[in-house]
């Protein structure tokens, strides 16, 4: 069964693609490398060269929003009798700050891209796809742990750009309710990385993001962890969320595609994370006790735009999708920390 990946070289469609070779499927990877590495798909051919599998993995360097690459896709697959079954869309762009900077970048990627996209899928009769949305579509809200029912109100134009293409999805899905079968997958804070430490994260410049910021300060790149508020209103005073490993969230998109397998047509907004909540303060523990490193940190006032609490409730996924995590936080920490210390540089 062939699989479209689009976004495949990125730090969740990398682990996404290395599970469905894995597993057997025949995948084509569609990135435009925007943001990310083509050392990422060396290192999935070598994970799978030293296991000795054979797979089938195809790469397409090409924008999602060029209409002509994206039929052409199609057109080839077709033509080699092995047409698309199901596409994981994950090609975007994913910074928060970025997108209040770039507003109308992010809806021509986001929102552009996957109408092009869903466009493309109708001609050539492919109607299976999962796709990755965010918890960052969810308003602020005392409802904790977040359900799927949580209000949705986006707070930036990233944000805005999910809820923007789940609502096209809605639309779609009403115009016919016995064509498509979609899942639209709420990630909340994928982190970790590859147990063989040959694929993982690697953000451009400094990052954003609490994980990678811990491990380049254990690695020596970055001096001191800043933590925003150590004044929510929560245990501790640090924010509180929740970590899903990478492969429990890689392993979320096979389920989700046997979901789709089984079902004529559905329409499903899941939540994937872990289900539990952990503080900054948390993280900086165990990280410390799993891997004995030290983490210096400040304490800033809170950052613009951060909430208190924020972890999901997996209920539905557990029941609809048979899927559960299984990594612990020490799992977490243990396979960030092996891949930055192979790779202290990242890909390059
Ligand atoms: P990433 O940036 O590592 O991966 C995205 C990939 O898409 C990159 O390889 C990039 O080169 C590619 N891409 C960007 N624009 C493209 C375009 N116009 N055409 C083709 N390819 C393009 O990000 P990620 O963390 O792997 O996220 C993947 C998806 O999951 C994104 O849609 C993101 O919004 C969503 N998501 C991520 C997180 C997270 O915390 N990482 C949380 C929620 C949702
Ligand atoms: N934090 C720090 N110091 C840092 C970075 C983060 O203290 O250097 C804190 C934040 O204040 C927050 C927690 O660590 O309390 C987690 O912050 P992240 O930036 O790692 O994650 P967020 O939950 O803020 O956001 C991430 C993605 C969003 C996505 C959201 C939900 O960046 O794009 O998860 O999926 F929408």
């Amino acid at each position: 069964m062939r699989i479209l990946l689009t976004g495949g070289a990125g730090f969740i469609g990398s682990h996404i693609a290395l599970l469905l070779l894995e597993r057997g499927y025949d995948v084509l990877i569609l990135d435009s490398f925007v943001n990310s590495s083509f050392n990422v798909i060396n290192r999935i051919k070598t994970y799978l060269d030293n296991k000795d599998l054979k797979y089938n993995l195809k790469i397409i360097k090409g924008d999602i929003r060029d209409k002509r690459t994206v039929d052409n896709i199609f057109f080839e697959s077709l033509k080699e009798s092995k047409p698309i079954e199901t596409v994981l869309h994950l090609a975007g762009l994913k910074s928060v700050s970025d997108s209040v900077t770039n507003p109308l970048h992010y809806w021509d990627v986001n929102v552009g891209g996957t109408l092009n996209l869903l466009l493309t899928m109708n001609e050539y009769e492919c109607h299976s796809l999962v796709f990755s949305s965010s918890a960052t579509i969810y308003g602020l809200s005392d409802s904790i742990p977040m359900s799927e029912n949580h209000n949705i109100s986006p707070i930036n134009p990233y944000g805005k750009t999910k809820v923007a293409i789940e609502n096209m999805f809605d639309d779609l899905y009403k115009s016919n309710k016995n064509l498509w079968k979609i899942c639209s997958l709420r990630y909340f804070n994928p982190v970790g990385a590859h147990p063989s430490g040959l694929i993982g994260e690697d953000p451009i410049g400094i990052p954003n993001n609490l994980f990678p910021f811990i491990t380049q300060v254990a690695i020596g790149r970055r001096t001191v962890l800043n933590v925003y508020g150590d004044n929510w209103e929560t245990r501790d005073g640090s924010g509180v969320r929740d970590y899903i490993h990478i492969i429990d969230l890689a392993q979320g998109h096979l389920a989700s595609i046997d979901y789709l397998n089984s079902n004529e047509s559905c329409l499903e907004f899941i939540n994937l994370g872990s289900g539990k909540g952990y503080s900054v303060f948390q993280i900086i523990s165990q990280f410390e006790l799993s891997t004995g490193c030290q983490i210096p940190f400040d304490i800033q006032s809170r950052r613009d735009g951060d909430v208190g609490v924020c972890y999901a409730d997996i209920s539905k996924a557990k029941k609809l999708l048979g899927w559960a995590p299984k990594k612990s936080l020490e799992e977490i920490c243990l396979d960030g920390w092996n891949w930055q210390i192979k790779n202290p540089n990242g890909y390059t």
